[in-house]
């Protein structure tokens, strides 16, 4: 049932607010702040010397925002793959000792086959699913729930966000069992983290913003969307998320690999999506872009409000959310992203909800 929505896919965009908190509970007591494993399950980071991850498509870039999060906020290392190469890539693990999987479904085929290589290695894994009967919920050491909800639209959104969350929390989590983050600092950053449903609805209160801005995008063949630090894995979601829904072909970088390729396809008919909280990565990403503006690229920046004040780019059309700490970066600016890919699939006239060639479970390779 779609209520009053017009696809699920915004019926989905718009329940964030909601399930980011169940999700949230499941990973933090809310009466006294501290973070935990769901269920009483007996996952310790303090010995854990790397973690490998691995997922397919939009959980493979919650899972690259975790890389970020597990080494800025417990220093432990990790790799990152795709599922499909991780299945068959035979890699050395090293002093791997958690394999980390990333899965709405649960039944993706490509992840599946990683998480019982993984177990033919000797390693433990774990598990963050949305769906708590799936295959792969069943065979993992460790499940960690997402509590999104039934997704039924083909673009993930609300499950790729609550993925988020559950990473953030368990990166916190691994900071305390190591020692790298103190008692009151893990309050602190749980306190953060119950911020993201409020901040969450201020990013969809820009619907009509960012509808605006996407009937230009429809009129567009390319996109391209850049980002740094946490917002980079959200340039390349971005990114997937126009392309699956609108058929507009749309790429995501690393800002600062724009000098070496991308910046050739700028001129006035490419747009740019650039991904720029005014975090600790903000001056480097405007250097970029000011690139961008010199050569007529036409420009979307998402930002908050200390970054729209800086003035940092002349001509730009701006979307601009309230300033948040940098861990709730990720999670919020996700969903300008996923309107932006929707309301231009709207003008598109396209199937949101069934994309064309698409199918919302990958079961086989
Ligand atoms: O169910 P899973 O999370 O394992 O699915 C992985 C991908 O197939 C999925 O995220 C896909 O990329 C989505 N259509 C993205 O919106």
């Amino acid at each position: 049932d779609k209520g009053n929505h017009r696809h699920f896919m915004q019926k989905e965009i718009y329940e964030q607010p909601e399930v980011l908190s169940h999700t949230l509970g499941a990973f933090v007591d809310m009466s006294s702040g501290r973070t935990r494993i769901p269920d009483g399950q007996d996952l310790d980071f303090s010995k854990i010397r790397r973690i490998a991850l691995s997922a397919c498509g939009t959980g493979f870039y919650a899972a690259l925002v975790g890389r970020y999060y597990f080494e800025r906020f417990a220093g432990i290392p990790c790799d990152l793959d795709v599922a499909s190469e991780f299945r068959y890539r035979e890699s050395p693990l090293g002093d791997v000792d958690l394999a980390l999987f990333v899965s709405q479904s649960g039944e993706t085929a490509d992840t599946l086959a990683s998480l019982r290589y993984a177990k033919s290695q000797g390693l433990k894994t774990a598990a963050i699913v949305n769906v708590q009967e799936s295959t792969i919920a069943r065979e993992s050491d460790f499940v960690l729930p997402t509590l999104a909800g039934p997704e039924i639209g083909v673009a993930s959104t609300k499950a790729f966000t609550c993925q988020l969350m559950a990473l953030a929390a368990l990166a916190i989590r691994a900071g305390v069992d190591r020692g790298v983050i103190t008692p009151e600092r893990e309050l602190e950053l749980t306190r953060t983290l119950t911020e993201a449903p409020r901040l969450a609805n201020e990013a969809i209160r820009l619907e009509e913003v960012i509808e605006r801005l996407a009937r230009d995008m429809a009129t567009k063949s390319h996109a391209l969307f850049l980002g740094r630090g946490f917002s980079y894995p959200l340039a390349l979601e971005g990114a997937l998320k126009l392309k699956e829904i609108s058929y507009i072909h749309a790429e995501g970088y690393a800002a600062g690999e724009l000098k070496h390729g991308p910046i050739a396809l700028i001129d006035e008919t490419m747009p740019v999506v650039v991904v720029a909280p005014h975090d600790r990565s903000f001056e480097k990403t405007i250097s970029n872009v000011q690139e961008v503006a010199a050569r007529g690229g036409e420009i979307i920046l998402i930002t908050d409000a200390s970054g729209a004040a800086s003035g940092a780019v002349e001509g730009a059309q701006m979307i601009v959310l309230p300033d948040m700490p940098e861990i709730l970066t990720p999670i919020v600016y996700a969903i300008p992203l996923q309107l932006l890919a929707y309301h231009t699939a709207i003008q598109m006239g396209t199937d949101v909800d069934q994309p064309r060639n698409l199918a919302k479970s990958v079961t086989v390779e």
